[in-house]
């Protein structure tokens, strides 16, 4: 039975840590609010003269095609996650692909914001099953710094993102049915009821102004909105819920994940996760307080982090969950090989 596995991962932050002191000097906040509401303590606002997001992508891909033991040659696919896309169009996964020596391969991005990493995972993960492709890399890569509104207005939103990249290297794996191993399943959902919740709305193709320059330098639509409380309260129910789907559907409990990798949202959503679903917390990977939230890229470097803590081995029931704008979330369920 072909299944895929994660052959190899990396990531890449830039070197620039605004602590929560030195983001007061922009922002009204203090270090205090920001730790008790949220986790975080510093975050990386990328360098413009050293990163761009596709050349994050590439730094991490570079790493995580190094542990596969593959070169770019080798890979017959690229899907990019990103909300924060190095152009309108096209995409960033070919400039990925033009930055490094790939061959003429397809390259997909994909918007699934927060869960983009494990939307991606689920689409490289079918094109392995069918048969059609036996390398896949993916990559989630977030430049959110030159995009928040850092007035009172938009302060709790400011205060929550990061910058960078992290990358995963999928390849095929022949494996047994009785006993599978690799990427068990993965589950998809999406509600657009509540689109406007958590968004960017500029630019915005069917209004007249999309690129207007005043309306640019207001702010208005160019930076992220978002209804904090509401989206925490989806996040606590969705997220145990999609991991609960992936645990039914593979005959497994709570109490059989040896590591849970949920998206960084927020430390508090993962505290309330991990208790709603009665799992350890040595077994619940949080990073948050080191980098923020970087949307695509928050679960593959967690799971870098995890992987090299020892939190996650081989053989180990490895669980991705995520939750975000969308309102989209995910999970997967991993035997790790
Ligand atoms: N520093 C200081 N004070 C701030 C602040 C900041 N950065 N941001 C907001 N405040 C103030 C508000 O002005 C408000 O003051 P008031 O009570 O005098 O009106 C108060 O703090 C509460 O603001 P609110 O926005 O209601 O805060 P909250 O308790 O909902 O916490 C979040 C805000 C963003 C931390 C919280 O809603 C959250 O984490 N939500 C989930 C967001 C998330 O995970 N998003 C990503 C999903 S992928």
């Amino acid at each position: 039975m072909i299944r895929s596995k994660i052959a190899g991962m990396g990531f890449y932050v830039p070197a620039n840590v605004v602590s929560n002191d030195e983001l007061s000097k922009r922002v009204n906040t203090t270090d205090e609010w920001i730790k008790e509401r949220t986790g975080i303590s510093e975050r990386r606002f990328f360098v413009p003269e050293e990163d761009t997001n596709f050349g994050m992508g590439v730094k991490a891909a570079t790493i995580a095609l190094d542990k596969a033991g593959l070169t770019p040659q080798d890979i017959d696919l690229i899907v990019y996650a990103t909300l924060s896309p190095d152009y309108y169009f096209p995409g960033s996964g070919v400039l990925l692909q033009r930055a490094m020596p790939f061959r003429n391969i397809a390259a997909i991005d994909l918007r699934a914001q927060c869960s983009g990493f494990i939307y991606g995972l689920s689409v490289a993960d079918q094109f392995i099953r069918s048969g059609m492709y036996k390398n896949i890399l993916l990559v989630g890569a977030e430049i959110h710094s030159t995009g928040l509104d850092f007035s009172d207005a938009g302060r709790h939103v400011a205060v929550i993102f990061g910058d960078g990249a992290g990358a995963a290297v999928l390849s095929a794996i022949d494996t047994d049915a009785e006993k599978p191993e690799g990427i068990l399943s993965t589950h998809l959902h999406s509600n657009g009821e509540f689109a406007e919740q958590l968004a960017i709305i500029y630019p915005a193709s069917a209004k007249l102004d999309k690129f207007d320059s005043k309306n640019m330098e207001a702010g208005g639509g160019y930076f992220p909105v978002m209804n904090g409380s509401f989206v925490f309260k989806h996040a606590v129910t969705y997220m145990p819920e999609v991991v609960m789907e992936a645990l039914n559907a593979n005959g497994y409990t709570p109490a059989d994940i040896d590591c849970l990798v949920p998206h960084q949202a927020n430390a508090r959503i993962t505290a309330v996760v991990r208790e709603k679903m009665g799992i350890a917390e040595e077994k619940v990977i949080s990073n948050i307080h080191k980098y923020g939230n970087t949307t695509a890229a928050s679960i593959p470097i967690a799971m870098c982090e995890a992987l090299e803590q020892g939190k996650i081995k081989k053989g180990d029931l490895v669980c991705l969950t995520s939750f975000g704008s969308g309102f989209t979330w995910a999970s997967a369920l991993i035997r790790w090989v």
